[in-house]
């Protein structure tokens, strides 16, 4: 089963040491430099250590925005040999049910670099709509939470 924990000794090397293929590291920052900006932005960054089970298969950062009621998914990332086996769509459904949940936020925002297409098309089929803004060079996109989960 797919869950977050806090990043904490037992997880924080795994994480720190994922990589990606180099077309994929153009997609995401790297875990050391988000849990530097973690460090930095303390008072709205939440890192997380993915798990499928008790084993780390990526990494999560919120931007946990209550003030105006929005949550960003900062950065996302499954490790390489962990991708295609459906974790990327667990762990975004396991996050956006724990945001829904906390009542304190309206939407959730992401953005993607142009030509993820793996990125685009899970969030679009999630329910994630581009919003028309580009921000450094990044398409935003939005999901309403009232919208989220209605159907299943
Ligand atoms: C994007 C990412 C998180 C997806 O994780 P994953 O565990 O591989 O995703 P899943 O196995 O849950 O698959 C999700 C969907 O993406 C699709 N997909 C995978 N690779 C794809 C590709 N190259 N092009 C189009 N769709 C693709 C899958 O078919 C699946 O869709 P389906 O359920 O409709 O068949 C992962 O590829 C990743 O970490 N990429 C590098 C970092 C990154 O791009 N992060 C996102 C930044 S915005």
């Amino acid at each position: 089963m797919v869950s977050l924990k806090e990043i904490n000794e037992s997880n924080f090397r795994t994480i720190v040491g994922m990589k990606l293929n180099e077309e994929q590291s153009k997609y995401v920052a790297s875990n050391v430099y988000s849990l530097a900006e973690a460090w930095l932005y303390s008072e709205i960054a939440k890192p997380y250590a993915i798990y499928n089970d008790e084993e780390v298969i990526g990494f999560i950062m919120l931007d946990w925005n209550e003030k105006e009621r929005k949550c960003g998914i900062w950065r996302l990332m499954i490790a390489e040999h962990q991708q295609g086996k459906g974790y990327g769509r667990k762990v975004l459904d396991y996050t956006l049910n724990m945001i829904k949940e906390t009542g304190k936020f309206d939407y959730v925002s992401l953005d993607y670099v142009p030509g993820n297409a793996a990125g685009k098309h899970l969030y679009e089929s999630i329910g994630f709509i581009e919003t028309g803004e580009i921000e450094e060079d990044e398409i935003v996109m939005e999901l309403e939470l009232a919208k989220y989960g209605s159907n299943k």
